[in-house]
């Protein structure tokens, strides 16, 4: 089972509050060789924070892109920690597993580029990303160097028409989704296929069998121990 991937899901958030640095720690703790998180861009500083709104997941209030940065930097997301920036994830990974960014918010296409290429400069392998977006406008505006994932929420007519326009590395769908066919479809054209949220002992084991390549899971550890198992 050496090729299917775990994605801790916002880090380890079953455990820790969602995209924080000790979700990240804990999913890296685990042995979660990727790690997946949201973005947001704000005064030119990328912020890790899944919500277009503040309410859910900090103590503060109003919409992120309505915020100021100071005032953003200023909430407590859970533990007392701040919102994180995506340096700050990075330089805690500090290269240990892989990072798939998802492009949560406005505009973040190029400012998420420009940050992994530096990343690279600095000794980061660029298949060590994967940036993906349900909003696939946005993700086609990525370095093509990087490998994207097109994210799928709901049935649509053709999934691989709009991954073949952003060339993408992968179809990322939602578990509701997932069929054998589909998944041995994708894997004909070339394409991974990752699925997400998987979280219960069963549905995991559901994806081993019908062969997707990696799920997310806000439990990582259970991820890992089925795949031991397998
Ligand atoms: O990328 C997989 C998953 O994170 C997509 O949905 O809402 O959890 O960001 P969401
Ligand atoms: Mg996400």
């Amino acid at each position: 089972m050496t090729n299917f991937l775990c994605f801790g899901h916002r880090g380890a958030c079953g455990y820790e509050p969602e995209n924080t640095l000790s979700s990240f720690a804990m999913a890296i703790d685990m042995g979660c060789p990727w790690i997946e998180l949201d973005v947001y861009v704000v005064e030119g500083e990328l912020l890790v924070i899944h919500d277009d709104s503040l309410e859910r997941t900090t103590n503060g209030e109003g919409d992120v892109m309505a915020s100021s940065l100071t005032y953003l930097r200023s909430l407590d997301a859970g533990a007392g920690q701040q919102i994180p920036t995506l340096r700050e994830v990075a330089e805690l990974v500090d290269k240990r597993c892989g990072l798939n960014v998802e492009l949560k918010g406005p505009d973040t296409a190029l400012p998420v580029s420009m940050f992994l290429a530096s990343l690279c400069d600095c000794g980061w392998d660029g298949y060590q990303f994967l940036l993906s977006s349900f909003n696939h406008s946005e993700l086609a505006k990525a370095d093509p160097g990087f490998r994207r994932g097109a994210l799928f929420q709901k049935v649509v007519p053709d999934y691989f028409a709009s991954a073949s326009s952003l060339s993408a590395y992968s179809i990322n769908l939602s578990r509701n989704l997932v069929a054998e066919k589909l998944v041995d479809e994708a894997h004909t054209r070339g394409l991974k296929v990752y699925v997400y949220t998987v979280n219960e002992p069963d549905e995991i084991q559901r994806m081993i069998r019908l062969g997707v390549d990696g799920v997310f899971s806000d439990y990582p550890d259970r991820v890992l121990s089925a795949m031991g198992d397998s």
